[in-house]
């Protein structure tokens, strides 16, 4: 059964919000294909010819999902001039939380020294996007003047070492980014407000089997049990959420350009969730996207889940592929199957002040 409703036409709902600010922070250990098969049976030209992936990141001591967003948030806070203090939501997207309780966002408030809101997003890979409809509708609608949103996720502690369908693919990582209102400055006269243009978050109820952590919620509680049969681990059939989610991905894409009155010429980034860089190419074909405007960081990182779309977007931003009036589109899929797709409109990244708001 799956709890998943298709949101109405959202075109415009959140408009006038800056991302001010990125960063991203990566685990130190690099683990490559050939490390991997040295104990799986596996090998890197399996893994490169199926997947794009050569290396990833593990996390190790101090490097768990909470240490990972705060790095990153420092990183995006510091890039935006807005101080902690400054915070009024904290949004963290992700399936690996420091801990059942409390919020991963809450710990990372805590750390950071903020007193802002704080609230977690589960939506799998596709978390970036469900925290980023979420986060920018806060600030458009006035009930917050700045937003953090994190997307992190350890997927080492849900991967199975010894399973070499999931293991090969997974890595470790967060990005985070600063959102602030924008009051119609340097924007407006071009009749281009920064900020959500329109948005598709949707679901594939029939998929909700595909990927599962079987065990340790509220369901079936971790036990001695539970952890011996290895239903704490992730399952996938990966075959079928590949067949699965290219069709999805391509029909969200289509819907959400068709809201926004645009089509893939009018893209100038297109940052898709890392997972398979197959996927990508099947989309590409499907959609007429450009594959010289397409984000890639699978090669090094791996599937990170909800931190490999902000992690892809850092990155094309740090090398000044997007500019001011350009139109980002993100789309993400993941377990549930959730899918989420965002039209961004981007923006100079303004110092933040208080006094504007
Ligand atoms: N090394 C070598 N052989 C392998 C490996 C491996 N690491 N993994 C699987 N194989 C074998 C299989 O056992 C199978 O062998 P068989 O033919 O003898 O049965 C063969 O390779 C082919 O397996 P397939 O699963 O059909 O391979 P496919 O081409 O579909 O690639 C992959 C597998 C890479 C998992 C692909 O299906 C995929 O990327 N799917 C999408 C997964 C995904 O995106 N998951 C994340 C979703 S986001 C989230 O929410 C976490």
């Amino acid at each position: 059964m799956s709890l998943l409703t298709v949101t109405p036409d959202t075109t415009g709902l959140a408009a006038g919000v800056r991302v001010a600010g990125w960063g991203t922070a990566l685990p130190r250990r690099r683990v490559t294909n050939h490390d991997l098969a040295r104990h799986l049976d596996t090998s890197d030209e399996w893994i490169v010819e199926r997947s794009g992936i050569r290396e990833r990141r593990w996390a190790g001591a101090g490097e768990s999902t909470g240490p990972l967003s705060v790095a990153a948030a420092h990183d995006a806070l510091q890039r935006a001039g807005v101080a902690p203090a400054d915070l009024d939501i904290v949004v963290v997207a992700t399936s690996t939380p420091e801990m059942p309780l409390p919020s991963t966002a809450a710990l990372v408030a805590a750390e950071l020294g903020a007193t802002a809101g704080a609230f977690d997003v589960n939506a799998a890979c596709a978390g970036f996007v469900y925290g980023l409809a979420a986060a920018s509708a806060l600030v458009s609608s006035g009930v917050a003047r700045t937003a953090l949103l994190v997307g992190a996720d350890t997927m080492t502690s849900l991967v199975d070492p010894d399973d070499r369908a999931t293991a090969v693919l997974f890595g470790d990582g967060a990005g985070a980014v600063v959102l602030t209102g924008d009051h119609g400055g340097g924007m407006a006269h071009l009749d281009r407000t920064p900020g959500l243009v329109a948005s598709d978050l949707v679901g594939d109820p029939a998929g909700d089997d595909l990927l599962v952590v079987p065990a340790g919620g509220s369901a079936r509680p971790a036990s001695a049990a539970t952890v011996a049969d290895g239903d704490h681990f992730l399952r996938m059939d990966g075959r079928e959420v590949f067949r699965r989610a290219v069709r999805a991905v391509e029909a969200s894409i289509a819907r959400t350009l068709a809201r926004a009155g645009c089509t893939a010429d009018d893209v100038a980034l297109f940052v898709p969730h890392q997972a398979n860089a197959r996927i990508v190419d099947a989309v590409l074909a499907r959609t007429g996207l450009p594959a010289d405007r397409t984000s890639s960081t699978i090669d090094r990182f791996g599937n990170t889940s909800a931190g490999s779309i902000p992690i892809a977007l850092a990155e094309a931003a740090d090398a000044g592929t997007v500019a001011p009036g350009d139109l980002v589109l993100m789309c993400g899929f993941g377990a549930g199957l959730t899918v989420g797709t965002a039209l961004w409109r981007w923006s100079t990244p303004t110092p933040f002040s208080r006094d504007d708001t």
